[in-house]
């Protein structure tokens, strides 16, 4: 078993704390210049005051042809303006598909290991979610299968590119089988493709199988920048969501920010989104190489080379509490894994590590380096 080595010792010696709890797009090079370029192009627009004073709504008809375009890679081909918007961010359009999509009596399905929020955004809407089984291909359509014949789903919520927390990459293959259960028993599928730019060789969305099905969302948070508050939703078809549209005209919390927007389209435009996304999958790849240096070794590491963290399985000696107190005496802050946990799902022996909450390498090094000491003390 590798030892951590004596010159890494002032490296795992820094006096400030390690966050390795949150996920966030990882700053890079040119990033600031081109955010600084796109607002000085929007202040001097004349409608300034209209961008910063009046609603954006769901995105101009401007904003919606530049995004459907950039969509048109991941989706296969440029979607109907008519089935895209612009909203405030991922979880608001969850919000609002919760408790729109899935009447009092039915249910929400989703990987028993989820995103934090699900649970908590389910409960604002007053909708219950099932947990269904994963393997490392994620979601086992399997047990989709079962969920769907034991219970009254009304949708399924999916994050299959790089899934939260597990960092599994689902298959082609798998996306098929997920298809066909919901398929089979009327389920809208909706996917979240969060990390659907930024992880090579993604497969592509459920939503290019489905698309009569599927409501299919991808937030900049992960892409650009979390600040901007911003994602975009594609609907299965243009009447299904001037029905969701219909129901809701004065519920503004899921607008976009119209300066968001407008920078978001400018950037896109110029190309300068592309190199955004560009350096990001390059820094993001960095870390991981990083913590294939450290961690890899160790043999306890689930990843893939695009994930912003990594899935630890903790030797059976540690419990995750007393795992995340001996961190926290060495200095690294990490969160408890049951915040990824459906309500019914235990986890007992993974934490989760953010690779780029760090914000230098060698602050991604310290934390690795005392994380891999603590790992081989127990093993
Ligand atoms: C699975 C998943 N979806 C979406 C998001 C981003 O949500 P939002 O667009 O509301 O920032 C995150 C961020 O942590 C995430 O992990």
């Amino acid at each position: 078993m590798p030892k951590v080595s004596s010159n890494t010792k002032q490296l795992t010696e820094a006096k400030s704390p390690i966050d390795m709890t949150r996920t966030m797009a990882p700053e890079v090079p040119g990033f600031q210049e081109y955010v600084i370029e796109g607002l000085g192009k929007i202040a001097a627009l004349p409608e300034l005051s209209d961008i910063a004073q009046r609603h954006r709504f769901h995105g101009t008809t401007h904003d919606k042809a530049v995004a459907a375009q950039w969509l048109g890679r991941r989706l296969g081909g440029t979607p109907n303006l008519s089935r895209l918007l612009l909203t405030g961010g991922t979880q608001n359009i969850l919000m609002i598909l919760f408790s729109r999509l899935v009447p009092k009596g039915s249910v929400i399905a989703a990987e028993k290991l989820t995103y934090a929020a699900i649970g908590q955004l389910a409960m604002l809407a007053g909708a219950s979610v099932l947990p269904v089984d994963i393997d490392g291909d994620g979601m086992r359509a399997d047990a989709l299968e079962e969920t769907c014949r034991s219970h009254k789903v009304a949708a399924v919520y999916t994050n299959p590119t790089g899934h939260n927390p597990t960092t599994s990459i689902m298959s082609a293959e798998r996306r098929q089988s997920i298809v066909e259960v919901a398929r089979r028993h009327g389920v809208a599928i909706i996917e979240d493709d969060v990390h659907g730019f930024i992880t090579k060789h993604a497969p592509a969305p459920i939503a290019t199988m489905a698309p009569e099905l599927t409501w299919y969302m991808m937030t900049m948070s992960k892409c650009l920048g979390i600040g901007l508050r911003a994602a975009y939703l594609v609907a299965p078809n243009a009447e299904k969501l001037a029905q969701l549209l219909g129901s809701i005209p004065s519920v503004s919390a899921w607008f976009v920010p119209g300066l968001s927007a407008a920078l978001i389209t400018n950037l896109i435009e110029t190309g300068a989104a592309d190199q955004i996304v560009r350096r990001i999958s390059v820094e993001i790849g960095a870390r991981q190489e990083i913590a294939q240096e450290i961690l890899g070794p160790l043999g306890v590491m689930h990843t893939n080379s695009s994930s912003l963290h990594v899935w630890l399985d903790l030797p059976h000696a540690w419990t995750i509490e007393k795992f995340v107190d001996a961190a926290a005496e060495q200095g690294v802050t990490l969160r408890h894994p049951n915040v990824f946990a459906i309500p019914g799902t235990e986890i007992k022996s993974n934490i989760r590590l953010s690779l780029v909450a760090p914000a230098t390498h060698a602050d991604l090094r310290g934390g690795l380096f005392r994380i891999a000491g603590l790992l081989q003390s127990r093993m």
